[in-house]
This record gives C-alpha cells, sequence and structure tokens, in this order.
C-alpha cells in the first residue's frame, strides 16, 4: 500500500518520533511505501510531498517539532477544498492517510472520513484535552517545561519578595497549568474550566504573606477567563481554524494583583518554550507506541479510527469520539490543587 502521512496543528514533541515508527514499522515490516505531505493539510492541497525511507526517519527520534512542517490550514475553509484533497490523494495513489493533530486537525480528519477519504488519526497535543485518550503525546514534555520554569522563578520570587505569575499554554483544558503548578508547588493556579475571581486570588495572596512567606508564584492558563462581573475579558485575533489567539491574560491579572495588594508583581509567559525542544523520553515511548499502532490500523484496513491510550494499553477509538468532547480537568482535580493555595 502507499500510506500518506502528515502532522497538523501546532508542533508538538515527539512527532518525529511518530513519523519515525510509521515509516519504520510500515516501510520495514510491512513492506508499504511511506509518503509525507509538507505542512499538514495545506501540504495535500498543494500536493507538497515528499518520500519517506527508512534512511530519511533516522536520527530524528529526539528531535522536536517535525520533519513534515505543519501548518493550521483546514481544507473545509479552502474553496473547492475537499475536492482538491481527493484528486491530490488520487494523483500520488494515496491508499490512506496518517493524520497527526490535535482537535483542530482532527476535526477536519473525521469529516474528511464522511468524504470518503481513509483516514487513521493520532492524538497530538501538549494540552492534553483529547477525550478518546487518557494522555497525547506532547503533555508530559510540556509540563516538565512548566515546572522548570517555575523552579527557577522560585528564585527571583523569593529573593526580590515578589509575586511571580507564570502564563503556561492550555486553551480549553488547563492541564499543563495544573500539573505543572502542582509538581511546582504554586500557591494559585488558574484554569480554563474554573472561571476565577480575582479578588479571591488576591486574598489567597495576602494570606500567604501575612502568615509569613514573602512571595507567591501563580501559574495561570493562557485560557483562564474572570468570573463574569469581576473583570472584563480580553480579546483576542482569530487563526487559521477560526480560534482566538489565546496569550498575554496574565498581564491583566498582574496588573490587578499589583494594584489591590501592593505586592510587586512580574509575568512571564512562557509560549512556544513549552512545545519546543527535545521530547522527554516518556513522550518518546507513547509516540513511537501511537505510530506503530497507527501504521498497524492502516495495513489492517481499519480507516475511521484513532489511536489512544487507555490506561497502560495502547488502543483503537472511531475518529469521530476523538472530536466529538473536549477532556477537560474535572472540578476534583482543582479541588485538590485548591488544598495548596494561599
Ligand atoms: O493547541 C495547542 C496550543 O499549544 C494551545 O495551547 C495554544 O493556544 C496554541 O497551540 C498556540 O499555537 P500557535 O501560536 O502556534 O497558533
Amino acid at each position: 500500500m502507499r500510506i500518506g502521512i502528515l502532522t497538523g496543528g501546532g508542533d508538538c514533541p515527539g512527532l518525529n518520533a511518530v513519523i519515525r515508527a510509521v515509516v519504520r514499522k510500515g516501510v520495514e515490516h510491512h513492506g508499504h511505501q511511506v509518503i509525507g505531505f509538507r505542512n499538514g493539510w495545506k501540504g495535500v492541497l498543494e500536493a507538497n510531498v515528499m518520500e519517506l525511507s527508512p534512511l530519511s526517519a533516522r536520527g530524528i527520534l529526539h528531535r522536536g517539532g517535525t520533519i513534515l512542517g505543519t501548518s493550521r490550514v483546514d481544507p473545509f475553509r479552502v474553496e473547492g477544498g475537499v475536492d482538491l484533497v481527493r484528486e491530490n490523494l488520487d494523483a500520488y495513489r494515496i491508499d490512506g492517510l496518517i493524520v497527526v493533530g490535535g482537535e483542530g486537525t482532527l476535526g477536519c480528519a473525521a469529516k474528511m472520513v464522511t468524504e470518503g477519504v481513509r483516514v487513521v488519526g493520532v492524538p497530538k497535543t501538549i494540552d492534553n484535552d483529547l477525550a478518546a485518550t487518557d494522555y497525547t503525546f506532547g503533555f508530559d514534555t510540556a509540563v516538565q517545561v512548566a515546572c522548570d520554569a517555575i523552579d527557577r522563578l522560585h528564585t527571583t520570587a523569593e529573593s526580590h519578595n515578589r509575586v511571580m505569575v507564570l502564563e503556561v499554554m492550555g486553551r480549553h483544558a488547563g492541564w499543563i497549568g495544573l500539573h505543572a503548578g502542582l509538581a511546582g508547588g504554586a500557591d494559585v493556579i488558574l484554569i480554563p474550566e474554573h472561571p476565577f475571581d480575582i479578588a479571591e486570588v488576591c486574598e489567597h495572596i495576602r494570606h500567604r504573606h501575612a502568615s509569613g512567606h514573602q512571595f507567591s508564584i501563580v501559574v495561570v492558563s493562557e485560557g483562564s477567563v474572570p468570573k463574569e462581573g469581576t473583570l472584563d475579558p480580553p480579546q483576542y485575533e482569530r487563526d487559521e481554524f477560526g480560534r482566538p489567539r489565546l496569550g498575554g491574560i496574565s498581564n491583566m491579572i498582574a496588573d490587578e494583583i499589583n494594584r489591590r495588594t501592593g505586592f510587586d508583581t512580574r509575568v512571564t509567559i512562557l509560549g512556544h518554550v513549552q512545545r519546543g525542544g527535545t521530547p522527554t523520553a516518556w513522550d518518546r515511548v507513547l509516540a513511537t507506541r501511537y505510530g506503530v499502532a497507527a501504521i498497524d490500523l492502516a495495513d489492517a484496513g481499519e480507516w475511521g479510527r484513532m489511536v489512544a491510550l487507555r490506561g497502560v494499553e495502547v488502543v483503537s477509538v472511531p475518529l469521530d469520539d476523538a472530536v466529538s468532547a473536549l477532556k477537560v480537568v474535572p472540578e476534583k482535580m482543582y479541588q485538590l490543587a485548591e488544598v495548596f493555595f494561599g
């Protein structure tokens, strides 16, 4: 068979490990050809391809980013896009496509299935917010980077008696903020699932400082929202999938903390540092397992499915399940974090 593969959406540590696993198992064990489409769905629209061999997939396991490139282009938002996808897949005699992506890219993949395109999905996102899988690869690396940042910010917070506000990624779900904040001992954690009241945030900080601590660490997920009627939510531009381009809410939060408590407050927005660089060993292993499982599904002709981690097993689930609901932080996990606030 001739199997296509693309990586879409934001880059993510472990993408190259998936590509390597698909190529090694696909070519060396199943005897398939693997054709890479560059820059996500854009590469399918533009017929921008590269043949992938075990040689070209060599030396990439530990590398961040994706050798295929990525984009947030959505063929359903392009005039004639779906027909062009079908034409180009036919032109390159592609029997089926492995799509590695998050909610946007896999959402497209699920719609492509209803258009007759043969797809297997692989869940990728540092946000870990895809419902059908316990973990997405990239999340572990992002949490480790954010936790390291908290450890470093502690130094300045402690030396200068400051409140340090760290903004991490997490669009709809606060998994990175929650895990990094718990691991790094944050004094307040704000996540999108739990709209915050800035007065309560300031109260936690005042309480902490009144009980002898001279500094605080506040971790804020970029998608955090103020409780209605407390602060005006920030306005954001939109990206190619039509989603708000988040980032910067911590500036507003830090200004309010400073204004209301009088404590010297600084902001660090971690941004793409969380997505870049080498994947952790755990992410490399998960990505490798996903890659092998995905090419096995393609080999078996099990299209319209996505690989997923359930407990310790890699299984497959209908692609539709993967994009029908987001996996958000349950309230009881947030309550656990709250034990350590203030
Ligand atoms: O979807 C993953 C994510 O990391 C989000 O947390 C974040 O909002 C977004 O990507 C930012 O991506 P970019 O700046 O590349 O558009």
